[in-house]
């Protein structure tokens, strides 16, 4: 999946830039963890990387530039009571998305939950999507809210520094 996004600043005589959406390989996993560290406060042992992407390889994607990788996205799929079915189905559960701070803004994070849920659905067969989001969280919280996430519920005290996050969801 290859899409051109425009103005970047480094980038101004060809005006436009290609950014590459693909799924992510084993080898790519330490820089995704450098990514992780550099921009969010939740961070995960290596292995918990490395388990997402066997488990759900289709639903963790990193967003290349210039053969740099830039931005991921990864997620899990579950099974339980859903927050619009009121029985049993599978879940896509957005578990970190993240775009270095030169690269933000320019539509590279929208490819990512666009391109995530796709498959979450046509892969996996989930019915919905949700995800956590700390409540200061402005940027994230419009992204979500520009793909149609709702505010489901307000989770007291979810992050280990005491902020609350909001439990936000969609269907697929
Ligand atoms: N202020 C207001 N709205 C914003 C902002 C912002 N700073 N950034 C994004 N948005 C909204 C806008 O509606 C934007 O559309 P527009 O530019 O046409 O107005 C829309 O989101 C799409 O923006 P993108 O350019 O696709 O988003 P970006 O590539 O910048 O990535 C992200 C957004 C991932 C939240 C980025 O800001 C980031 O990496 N932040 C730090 C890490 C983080 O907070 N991750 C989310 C944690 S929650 C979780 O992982 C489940
Ligand atoms: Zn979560």
């Amino acid at each position: 999946m290859v899409f051109l996004i425009k103005d970047l600043a480094h980038d101004t005589q060809k005006g436009s830039c290609k950014v590459v959406v693909r799924r992510t390989r084993k080898e790519d996993i330490p820089r995704v963890i450098q990514i992780n560290r550099l921009t969010l406060p939740e961070n995960y042992p290596e292995f918990f990387f490395y388990d997402h992407l066997e488990n759900w390889p289709e639903i963790f994607l990193v967003a290349e530039v210039e053969g740099n990788i830039v931005g991921y996205i990864m997620c899990r799929i579950e099974t339980g009571i859903g927050f619009f079915h009121m029985l049993p189905v599978r879940k896509g559960h957005i578990v970190s998305i993240a775009v270095l701070k030169e690269y933000r803004r320019k539509g590279i994070g929208l490819k990512l939950m666009v391109e995530s849920m796709s498959a979450m659905k046509d892969v996996y067969n989930a019915k919905e999507v949700y995800l956590e989001v700390r409540v200061s969280n402005e940027p994230a919280i419009n992204l979500y809210r520009k793909l149609g996430f709702q505010i489901i519920k307000r989770l007291p005290g979810y992050y280990s520094d005491g902020e609350d996050a909001y439990l936000m969801a969609r269907l697929l």
